[in-house]
């Protein structure tokens, strides 16, 4: 049976559009391919451990082949526990509204405990690098603004390039983006746009997991 993530990253529940498009896209997905099974996750909402002195000394440890102090092989052995579940899918959807023209703190957190070398990538000779899981990802946007492609404001987007950048860098093949804008608009133009990204997240979606 296939597996596929929903990971959000809003904490506003009901009312973050990134998760309502996302959502919508996840049971397109599940419609055209009714075996497929759907886990919910909210980064905010998980139990992520600190990635502090121990566990970057650990990580470090891997890096220069040295052996871990008892502490810091605990810290790591959560690490470990996130990335094995983070692996297990065949279909990723992550969700991510537009927080100070990046991501949320706490998607970065995740990312930061999941992106480890050995583990979700390795370096290359040469300086190149390959990422070690595979599957197919979507990716979900949500913006209070609109930051259209070869406009001044689209520098100002450090969210979708970056976010796009580090699922790629770990081995997954991004296949489809959705973005919602104008969320902070008047409620013509936020009503409008959140429509036009719901039906583009049934067509995308019923599409992504055939
Ligand atoms: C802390 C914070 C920072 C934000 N920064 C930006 C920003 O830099 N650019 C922007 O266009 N919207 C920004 N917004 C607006 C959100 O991107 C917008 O409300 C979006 O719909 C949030 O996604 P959600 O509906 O899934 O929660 C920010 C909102 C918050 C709460």
């Amino acid at each position: 049976m296939s597996k596929l993530l929903l990971l959000t990253s809003s904490p506003r529940e009901k009312r973050s559009r990134s998760t309502a498009v996302a959502k919508a896209f996840a049971e397109a997905c599940r419609k055209a391919r009714p075996e497929l099974e759907v886990v919910e996750k909210n980064v905010f909402e998980m139990d992520l451990p600190p990635f502090d002195g121990y566990a970057l000394q650990a990580k470090y440890n891997i890096m220069h082949s040295r052996v871990h102090t008892p502490r810091e092989l605990r810290a790591w052995s959560a690490v470990e526990r996130l990335i094995e579940e983070f692996a297990a899918y065949d279909f990723y959807v992550v969700a991510a509204p537009m927080w100070n023209f990046s991501i949320p703190y706490r998607l970065k957190h995740y990312i930061d405990l999941i992106c480890q070398p050995t583990y979700t990538f390795e370096s290359l000779p040469g300086g190149a690098y390959q990422g070690l899981i595979q599957g197919k990802a979507a990716t979900i946007y949500a913006r209070g603004g609109s930051y259209p492609e070869n406009t001044p404001a689209a520098a100002f987007n450090h969210q979708s390039p970056y976010l796009d950048f580090i699922l790629g860098f770990m081995g997954l093949t991004v296949d489809a983006s959705i973005f919602v804008e104008m969320t902070l608009a008047d409620q013509i133009t936020r009503e409008a746009r959140l429509d036009a990204a719901m039906a583009q997240a049934e067509e995308l979606g019923a599409a992504f997991c055939s």
